[in-house]
Protein backbone atom coordinates (compact mmCIF):
# COMPACT_ATOMS: atom_id res chain seq x y z
CA UNK A 1 0.00 0.00 0.00
CA UNK A 2 1.05 3.74 -0.49
CA UNK A 3 2.18 5.34 1.98
CA UNK A 4 -0.49 7.64 3.82
CA UNK A 5 -1.26 11.43 2.51
CA UNK A 6 -1.47 13.95 5.16
CA UNK A 7 -3.01 17.15 4.11
CA UNK A 8 -3.98 19.72 6.54
CA UNK A 9 -7.21 21.54 6.16
CA UNK A 10 -6.93 25.42 7.20
CA UNK A 11 -10.60 26.63 6.01
CA UNK A 12 -9.76 30.27 7.41
CA UNK A 13 -12.05 33.41 7.45
CA UNK A 14 -15.09 34.74 5.43
CA UNK A 15 -16.03 32.57 2.27
CA UNK A 16 -12.61 30.03 2.91
CA UNK A 17 -14.67 27.59 5.09
CA UNK A 18 -17.78 27.70 2.43
CA UNK A 19 -15.56 27.08 -0.38
CA UNK A 20 -13.53 24.19 1.76
CA UNK A 21 -16.69 22.50 2.47
CA UNK A 22 -16.88 21.77 -1.16
CA UNK A 23 -13.66 20.38 -1.31
CA UNK A 24 -13.57 17.96 1.47
CA UNK A 25 -15.83 15.16 -0.07
CA UNK A 26 -13.42 15.38 -2.55
CA UNK A 27 -10.71 14.20 -0.44
CA UNK A 28 -13.20 11.59 0.39
CA UNK A 29 -13.86 10.56 -2.82
CA UNK A 30 -10.23 10.16 -3.78
CA UNK A 31 -9.87 8.49 -0.74
CA UNK A 32 -12.85 5.78 -1.82
CA UNK A 33 -11.00 5.44 -5.03
CA UNK A 34 -8.14 4.24 -3.52
CA UNK A 35 -5.93 6.92 -2.48
CA UNK A 36 -4.38 5.95 0.98
CA UNK A 37 -4.76 9.89 2.69
CA UNK A 38 -5.78 11.51 6.07
CA UNK A 39 -6.69 15.00 6.99
CA UNK A 40 -5.70 17.00 9.85
CA UNK A 41 -8.09 19.63 9.99
CA UNK A 42 -6.77 22.86 11.87
CA UNK A 43 -8.38 25.85 13.21
CA UNK A 44 -6.60 28.84 12.45
CA UNK A 45 -7.86 32.09 11.53
CA UNK A 46 -9.95 35.29 13.01
CA UNK A 47 -12.21 33.25 15.14
CA UNK A 48 -9.34 31.28 16.74
CA UNK A 49 -7.03 34.86 16.78
CA UNK A 50 -9.63 36.78 18.54
CA UNK A 51 -10.67 33.86 21.06
CA UNK A 52 -7.14 32.73 22.03
CA UNK A 53 -5.00 35.04 20.56
CA UNK A 54 -2.64 32.74 18.19
CA UNK A 55 -2.18 33.41 15.00
CA UNK A 56 -0.27 30.12 13.99
CA UNK A 57 1.71 29.14 16.83
CA UNK A 58 4.96 27.66 16.63
CA UNK A 59 3.95 23.86 17.58
CA UNK A 60 1.33 24.06 14.89
CA UNK A 61 3.70 24.86 12.38
CA UNK A 62 6.15 22.62 13.23
CA UNK A 63 3.48 19.76 12.89
CA UNK A 64 2.60 21.14 9.20
CA UNK A 65 6.03 21.29 8.36
CA UNK A 66 7.23 17.92 9.37
CA UNK A 67 4.08 15.95 9.86
CA UNK A 68 2.28 16.79 6.73
CA UNK A 69 2.98 16.35 3.37
CA UNK A 70 0.47 18.93 1.98
CA UNK A 71 -1.72 22.33 2.83
CA UNK A 72 -5.77 22.69 1.37
CA UNK A 73 -6.34 26.48 1.99
CA UNK A 74 -9.09 28.40 2.11
CA UNK A 75 -8.58 32.08 2.75
CA UNK A 76 -7.47 34.49 5.70
CA UNK A 77 -9.15 38.05 6.20
CA UNK A 78 -11.58 39.73 8.38
CA UNK A 79 -13.15 42.92 8.80
CA UNK A 80 -12.49 42.28 12.86
CA UNK A 81 -9.08 42.25 12.53
CA UNK A 82 -8.68 45.64 10.83
CA UNK A 83 -4.99 45.88 9.97
CA UNK A 84 -5.17 41.36 9.20
CA UNK A 85 -2.87 40.62 11.37
CA UNK A 86 -3.71 37.27 12.03
CA UNK A 87 -3.97 36.74 8.28
CA UNK A 88 -0.34 38.33 7.34
CA UNK A 89 1.16 36.09 9.83
CA UNK A 90 -0.86 32.73 8.85
CA UNK A 91 -0.27 33.01 5.36
CA UNK A 92 3.05 34.72 4.78
CA UNK A 93 4.50 32.11 7.52
CA UNK A 94 3.12 29.10 5.76
CA UNK A 95 4.66 30.55 2.15
CA UNK A 96 8.06 31.77 3.91
CA UNK A 97 8.73 29.41 6.27
CA UNK A 98 7.94 26.31 4.16
CA UNK A 99 9.21 27.84 1.22
CA UNK A 100 6.89 27.86 -1.28
CA UNK A 101 8.65 29.84 -3.80
CA UNK A 102 6.42 28.80 -6.76
CA UNK A 103 2.72 30.51 -7.12
CA UNK A 104 1.58 28.49 -9.79
CA UNK A 105 -2.02 30.42 -11.57
CA UNK A 106 -3.14 28.76 -14.62
CA UNK A 107 -5.69 30.57 -16.32
CA UNK A 108 -8.08 28.61 -18.88
CA UNK A 109 -11.51 29.39 -19.97
CA UNK A 110 -13.72 28.08 -17.77
CA UNK A 111 -16.85 29.75 -19.13
CA UNK A 112 -17.46 30.31 -22.74
CA UNK A 113 -15.67 33.88 -23.91
CA UNK A 114 -15.83 35.42 -27.30
CA UNK A 115 -12.02 36.45 -28.58
CA UNK A 116 -9.41 34.59 -28.82
CA UNK A 117 -8.24 31.18 -27.40
CA UNK A 118 -6.39 32.33 -24.33
CA UNK A 119 -4.31 29.21 -21.82
CA UNK A 120 -2.10 31.60 -20.27
CA UNK A 121 0.06 30.12 -16.65
CA UNK A 122 1.31 32.58 -14.17
CA UNK A 123 4.32 31.34 -12.32
CA UNK A 124 4.37 34.14 -9.15
CA UNK A 125 7.47 34.13 -6.73
CA UNK A 126 6.06 33.56 -3.44
CA UNK A 127 8.02 34.54 -0.54
CA UNK A 128 10.07 37.95 -1.15
CA UNK A 129 9.71 41.11 -3.08
CA UNK A 130 8.07 43.45 -1.50
CA UNK A 131 5.93 41.78 0.81
CA UNK A 132 8.97 40.63 3.04
CA UNK A 133 7.00 42.87 6.09
CA UNK A 134 10.30 44.85 6.10
CA UNK A 135 10.17 48.58 6.51
CA UNK A 136 9.54 51.49 8.48
CA UNK A 137 7.15 54.36 9.15
CA UNK A 138 8.08 57.81 10.05
CA UNK A 139 6.07 61.16 10.30
CA UNK A 140 5.73 61.89 6.68
CA UNK A 141 7.75 59.47 4.94
CA UNK A 142 7.38 55.47 4.59
CA UNK A 143 9.62 52.71 3.47
CA UNK A 144 8.53 49.13 1.94
CA UNK A 145 11.78 47.13 1.38
CA UNK A 146 11.48 44.73 -1.31
CA UNK A 147 14.39 41.56 -0.86
CA UNK A 148 14.84 39.18 -4.32
CA UNK A 149 17.33 36.16 -3.45
CA UNK A 150 18.89 34.51 -6.25
CA UNK A 151 18.09 30.92 -4.80
CA UNK A 152 14.79 31.85 -4.93
CA UNK A 153 14.39 33.73 -7.81
CA UNK A 154 16.17 31.11 -9.76
CA UNK A 155 13.94 28.51 -8.46
CA UNK A 156 11.06 30.26 -9.47
CA UNK A 157 12.57 30.79 -13.01
CA UNK A 158 13.87 27.70 -13.29
CA UNK A 159 10.21 26.04 -12.87
CA UNK A 160 8.70 28.33 -15.54
CA UNK A 161 11.22 27.44 -17.79
CA UNK A 162 10.70 24.04 -17.42
CA UNK A 163 7.22 23.81 -17.50
CA UNK A 164 7.01 26.21 -20.66
CA UNK A 165 9.40 23.43 -22.37
CA UNK A 166 7.22 21.27 -21.35
CA UNK A 167 3.90 22.81 -22.37
CA UNK A 168 6.02 23.96 -25.67
CA UNK A 169 4.70 27.25 -25.37
CA UNK A 170 6.60 31.01 -25.20
CA UNK A 171 8.16 32.25 -21.40
CA UNK A 172 7.65 36.07 -20.85
CA UNK A 173 9.60 37.52 -17.68
CA UNK A 174 7.25 40.74 -16.05
CA UNK A 175 9.98 43.02 -14.74
CA UNK A 176 10.33 46.66 -14.60
CA UNK A 177 14.31 46.74 -14.46
CA UNK A 178 14.34 50.18 -16.00
CA UNK A 179 13.79 51.49 -12.67
CA UNK A 180 14.00 48.72 -10.06
CA UNK A 181 17.57 48.41 -10.92
CA UNK A 182 18.97 46.23 -7.97
CA UNK A 183 15.64 43.79 -7.57
CA UNK A 184 14.65 43.22 -11.06
CA UNK A 185 18.58 43.78 -12.02
CA UNK A 186 18.60 40.47 -10.67
CA UNK A 187 15.40 38.85 -12.16
CA UNK A 188 17.28 39.98 -15.66
CA UNK A 189 20.51 38.66 -14.80
CA UNK A 190 19.07 34.99 -14.02
CA UNK A 191 16.17 34.97 -16.27
CA UNK A 192 19.22 35.38 -19.19
CA UNK A 193 21.49 33.21 -17.81
CA UNK A 194 18.71 30.23 -17.88
CA UNK A 195 18.15 31.63 -21.61
CA UNK A 196 20.97 29.94 -22.37
CA UNK A 197 19.90 26.67 -20.25
CA UNK A 198 16.99 26.19 -22.22
CA UNK A 199 17.44 27.49 -25.33
CA UNK A 200 14.76 25.44 -26.93
CA UNK A 201 11.95 28.41 -24.87
CA UNK A 202 11.28 31.24 -26.76
CA UNK A 203 11.49 33.55 -23.61
CA UNK A 204 11.74 37.28 -23.63
CA UNK A 205 11.76 40.12 -20.48
CA UNK A 206 8.74 43.11 -20.99
CA UNK A 207 8.55 46.04 -18.96
CA UNK A 208 5.15 44.85 -17.04
CA UNK A 209 3.33 48.20 -17.79
CA UNK A 210 3.52 47.59 -21.26
CA UNK A 211 3.27 43.49 -20.60
CA UNK A 212 -0.36 44.60 -18.88
CA UNK A 213 -1.48 46.58 -21.94
CA UNK A 214 -0.46 44.07 -24.12
CA UNK A 215 -2.28 41.18 -22.37
CA UNK A 216 -5.62 43.44 -21.98
CA UNK A 217 -5.17 44.13 -26.45
CA UNK A 218 -5.08 40.14 -27.06
CA UNK A 219 -3.78 37.88 -24.84
CA UNK A 220 -3.88 34.67 -26.64
CA UNK A 221 0.08 35.05 -28.02
CA UNK A 222 1.01 34.75 -24.48
CA UNK A 223 1.96 31.17 -22.40
CA UNK A 224 3.89 30.86 -19.35
CA UNK A 225 4.45 34.28 -17.29
CA UNK A 226 7.08 34.56 -14.56
CA UNK A 227 6.94 37.53 -11.97
CA UNK A 228 8.20 38.61 -8.99
CA UNK A 229 5.93 38.52 -5.81
CA UNK A 230 3.98 42.01 -6.60
CA UNK A 231 3.70 41.71 -10.19
CA UNK A 232 2.49 38.07 -10.10
CA UNK A 233 -0.19 38.95 -7.90
CA UNK A 234 -1.83 42.05 -10.23
CA UNK A 235 -1.14 39.51 -13.36
CA UNK A 236 -2.73 36.52 -12.44
CA UNK A 237 -5.83 38.93 -11.22
CA UNK A 238 -5.87 40.50 -14.23
CA UNK A 239 -5.64 36.91 -15.94
CA UNK A 240 -8.20 35.56 -13.92
CA UNK A 241 -10.45 38.30 -15.67
CA UNK A 242 -10.65 36.90 -18.88
CA UNK A 243 -11.85 33.40 -17.88
CA UNK A 244 -14.83 34.16 -15.49
CA UNK A 245 -13.71 35.92 -12.43
CA UNK A 246 -12.05 35.98 -9.17
CA UNK A 247 -14.14 32.47 -8.45
CA UNK A 248 -12.85 30.34 -10.60
CA UNK A 249 -9.04 30.85 -10.30
CA UNK A 250 -6.78 28.48 -9.08
CA UNK A 251 -3.83 28.09 -7.22
CA UNK A 252 -0.88 25.85 -6.02
CA UNK A 253 2.60 26.95 -4.46
CA UNK A 254 5.23 24.50 -4.10
CA UNK A 255 9.08 24.50 -2.92
CA UNK A 256 10.86 22.65 -5.68
CA UNK A 257 13.74 21.43 -3.13
CA UNK A 258 11.90 20.18 -1.50
CA UNK A 259 13.16 21.07 2.20
CA UNK A 260 10.21 19.91 4.32
CA UNK A 261 8.05 17.07 4.58
CA UNK A 262 5.47 19.62 3.49
CA UNK A 263 6.11 21.22 0.51
CA UNK A 264 2.88 22.10 -1.16
CA UNK A 265 0.06 24.32 -0.12
CA UNK A 266 -3.27 24.52 -2.91
CA UNK A 267 -5.79 27.67 -2.28
CA UNK A 268 -8.05 29.84 -4.53
CA UNK A 269 -6.81 33.05 -5.83
CA UNK A 270 -9.46 35.12 -3.86
CA UNK A 271 -9.49 35.87 -0.47
CA UNK A 272 -11.96 35.72 2.15
CA UNK A 273 -14.64 37.53 -0.24
CA UNK A 274 -16.68 39.41 3.26
CA UNK A 275 -18.94 41.10 0.83
CA UNK A 276 -20.07 37.48 0.14
CA UNK A 277 -19.36 35.59 3.52
CA UNK A 278 -21.93 33.34 5.18
CA UNK A 279 -24.68 34.01 2.46
CA UNK A 280 -23.78 30.81 0.37
CA UNK A 281 -22.98 32.50 -2.52
CA UNK A 282 -19.10 31.94 -2.86
CA UNK A 283 -18.29 30.12 -6.33
CA UNK A 284 -16.64 26.70 -5.30
CA UNK A 285 -15.05 26.28 -8.82
CA UNK A 286 -11.74 28.30 -7.46
CA UNK A 287 -11.14 25.63 -4.94
CA UNK A 288 -12.36 22.58 -6.23
CA UNK A 289 -9.96 23.23 -9.15
CA UNK A 290 -7.36 23.98 -6.31
CA UNK A 291 -7.86 20.66 -5.12
CA UNK A 292 -7.61 19.20 -8.64
CA UNK A 293 -4.12 20.64 -8.84
CA UNK A 294 -2.97 19.52 -5.71
CA UNK A 295 -4.00 15.96 -6.61
CA UNK A 296 -1.53 16.38 -9.80
CA UNK A 297 0.84 17.60 -7.50
CA UNK A 298 0.49 14.28 -5.39
CA UNK A 299 0.66 12.21 -8.62
CA UNK A 300 -2.74 11.22 -8.54
CA UNK A 301 -3.66 12.17 -12.08
CA UNK A 302 -6.41 10.41 -12.49
CA UNK A 303 -7.98 12.38 -9.63
CA UNK A 304 -6.93 15.72 -10.92
CA UNK A 305 -8.54 15.14 -14.27
CA UNK A 306 -11.38 13.70 -13.53
CA UNK A 307 -12.14 16.68 -10.62
CA UNK A 308 -11.56 19.58 -13.57
CA UNK A 309 -13.53 17.36 -16.28
CA UNK A 310 -16.49 17.61 -13.70
CA UNK A 311 -15.97 21.09 -13.67
CA UNK A 312 -16.07 22.09 -16.93
CA UNK A 313 -19.03 19.74 -17.56
CA UNK A 314 -20.95 21.36 -14.61
CA UNK A 315 -20.45 24.21 -16.23
CA UNK A 316 -20.74 23.75 -19.86
CA UNK A 317 -24.32 22.32 -18.22
CA UNK A 318 -25.06 25.54 -17.25
CA UNK A 319 -24.50 25.40 -13.96
CA UNK A 320 -23.69 28.74 -12.54
CA UNK A 321 -22.85 30.84 -9.32
CA UNK A 322 -24.00 34.46 -8.90
CA UNK A 323 -20.46 36.18 -9.90
CA UNK A 324 -21.18 33.71 -13.40
CA UNK A 325 -24.39 35.23 -14.08
CA UNK A 326 -26.43 32.36 -12.46
CA UNK A 327 -28.58 31.87 -9.72
CA UNK A 328 -27.25 28.66 -7.25
CA UNK A 329 -25.20 28.47 -4.09
CA UNK A 330 -21.90 27.67 -2.91
CA UNK A 331 -23.35 24.28 -1.64
CA UNK A 332 -26.02 23.74 -5.28
CA UNK A 333 -22.77 24.29 -7.32
CA UNK A 334 -20.67 21.71 -5.22
CA UNK A 335 -22.37 19.21 -6.25
CA UNK A 336 -23.50 19.97 -9.46
CA UNK A 337 -19.89 19.22 -10.25
CA UNK A 338 -19.17 16.60 -7.53
CA UNK A 339 -22.62 14.49 -9.22
CA UNK A 340 -20.30 14.49 -11.87
CA UNK A 341 -16.99 12.65 -10.50
CA UNK A 342 -16.90 8.93 -11.89
CA UNK A 343 -17.34 6.38 -8.87
P1 LIG B 1 -11.39 38.91 -2.48
O1 LIG B 1 -10.77 37.98 -3.44
O2 LIG B 1 -11.81 38.34 -1.19
O3 LIG B 1 -12.68 39.59 -3.18
C1 LIG B 1 -12.56 40.33 -4.39
C2 LIG B 1 -13.90 40.25 -5.16
O4 LIG B 1 -14.04 38.92 -5.67
C3 LIG B 1 -15.11 40.52 -4.28
O5 LIG B 1 -16.06 41.22 -5.03
C4 LIG B 1 -15.62 39.14 -3.96
O6 LIG B 1 -17.00 39.09 -3.72
C5 LIG B 1 -15.25 38.37 -5.22
N1 LIG B 1 -15.02 36.95 -4.89
C6 LIG B 1 -13.99 36.46 -4.17
N2 LIG B 1 -14.10 35.14 -4.02
C7 LIG B 1 -15.21 34.78 -4.68
C8 LIG B 1 -15.86 33.53 -4.89
N3 LIG B 1 -15.38 32.38 -4.40
N4 LIG B 1 -17.00 33.53 -5.62
C9 LIG B 1 -17.50 34.66 -6.14
N5 LIG B 1 -16.93 35.85 -5.96
C10 LIG B 1 -15.79 35.92 -5.25
O7 LIG B 1 -10.36 40.11 -2.29
P2 LIG B 1 -10.44 41.43 -1.38
O8 LIG B 1 -11.84 41.94 -1.34
O9 LIG B 1 -9.36 42.28 -1.88
O10 LIG B 1 -10.02 40.97 0.07
C11 LIG B 1 -10.93 40.49 1.07
C12 LIG B 1 -10.12 39.91 2.22
O11 LIG B 1 -9.42 38.73 1.78
C13 LIG B 1 -9.05 40.85 2.78
O12 LIG B 1 -8.99 40.69 4.15
C14 LIG B 1 -7.77 40.36 2.11
O13 LIG B 1 -6.64 40.67 2.85
C15 LIG B 1 -8.04 38.88 2.07
N6 LIG B 1 -7.28 38.16 1.03
C16 LIG B 1 -6.81 36.93 1.39
C17 LIG B 1 -6.17 36.14 0.46
C18 LIG B 1 -5.73 34.79 0.88
O14 LIG B 1 -6.13 34.30 1.93
N7 LIG B 1 -4.93 34.11 0.10
C19 LIG B 1 -5.96 36.59 -0.91
C20 LIG B 1 -6.55 37.88 -1.20
C21 LIG B 1 -7.17 38.63 -0.24
MG1 LIG C 1 -4.15 38.74 -5.18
Amino acid sequence: MDKTIRIALIPGDGVGPEVMAEAVPCLAWARSRGRNLETLPLPYGADHFLRTGETLPGTAFAELRDGCDAILFGAVGDPRVPDGRHAEEILLRLRQGLDLTVNFRPCKPRVPRSGPALDIEVFRENTEGPYCLQGSTEPGRAIDLAVHTEPAVRRLLEAAFDHARARGCTLTLAHKANVLKHGHGLWMRVFQDLQRTFPEVPAKGMHADALLCALVQDPSPFGVIAADNYLGDLISDLTAAFVGGMGVAPSLSWAPHRPHRCSALAEPVHGSAPDLAGQGLANPVGMLLSTALLFRHLGWEPEAGALEAAVAEALEAGARTRDLGGNLGTVAMGAAIRDRLPQ
